[in-house]
């Protein structure tokens, strides 16, 4: 006898995991020769983007660039900034895009500055952080996004693993602490003070590069009301 059962469960943020788990907890079993299948139309877990901004540029470029490229990409995030964290903003997530403007010659933006020697002291192993930075590249041009830099070295050295490096080519600046190598730095770089007409572009790029990362990365992240289709077959 063939018998054929399709279940649809409506889910935020859960795992193959945890889905194994509920099942078990309400005494469903499977009895086939083989092993159940979970077909996950889409991802899991949520993106935690938090941000500091001093002159609301950052917060600017958050609310209305970023999160409404996220929001078409049906992609689950919780945006706070940095003034409003809490220890438990950071332990128990995975996946976090952090922003931060720098200021006064390669210094943290004031709240990521309050924030950093606790910062310091997080573990980040098997946690992926993107990184974008605000700065000016001509005001500044010796201390272009510094911030960037000074986030990405805490972060490897607390074991994170970094995605979503962008080019240095279409920049103009002496030199910065944000630069991974030559040719690219640690994060997205943006600049309203002189190139704001290219903020919408550059993140529209850098979205589709950091979930492709994501992807790659092995840490999917959850799509808004993901459907877990599970089919049973005997
Ligand atoms: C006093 C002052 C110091 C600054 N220092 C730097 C700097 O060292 N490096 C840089 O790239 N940008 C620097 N900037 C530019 C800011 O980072 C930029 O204006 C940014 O968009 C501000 O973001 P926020 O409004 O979110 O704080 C500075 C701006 C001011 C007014």
């Amino acid at each position: 006898m063939r018998l054929s059962l399709s279940v649809s469960i409506v889910v935020a943020e859960r795992s193959s995991t945890d889905i194994s788990r509920f099942l078990k907890s309400k005494s469903i079993r499977w009895v086939g020769p083989g092993p159940p299948i979970f077909f996950f139309s889409h991802r899991e877990r949520m993106i935690r983007l938090y941000y500091g901004s001093d002159t609301q540029k950052t917060h600017h470029v958050v609310q209305n660039v970023l999160l409404p490229i996220l929001e078409r990409q049906r992609v689950h995030v919780k945006d706070k900034v940095i003034a409003e964290l809490t220890d438990d903003d950071w332990t128990g997530h995975e996946v976090f895009i952090l922003g931060v403007p720098t200021w006064y010659y390669g210094e943290l933006q004031s709240d990521w500055e309050a924030h950093f020697e606790h910062f310091k002291t997080l573990d980040f192993s098997g946690k992926t952080v993107a990184l974008f930075g605000l700065g000016d590249q001509w005001g500044y041009d010796e201390w272009f996004i510094d911030g960037v830099g000074i986030l990405a070295e805490a972060l490897l050295d607390s074991g994170a693993t970094l995605i979503g490096a962008w080019p240095r080519e279409g920049y103009d600046f002496q030199k910065s602490r944000a630069l991974k190598n030559d040719s690219e730095f640690y994060g997205l770089a943006l600049d309203e003070d002189n190139q704001y007409e290219l903020t919408q572009e550059r993140c529209e790029r850098w979205v589709q590069l950091v979930l492709s990362e994501l992807n790659a990365t092995g840490h999917p992240v959850s799509l808004k009301s993901t459907v877990v289709h599970t089919i049973w077959e005997n």
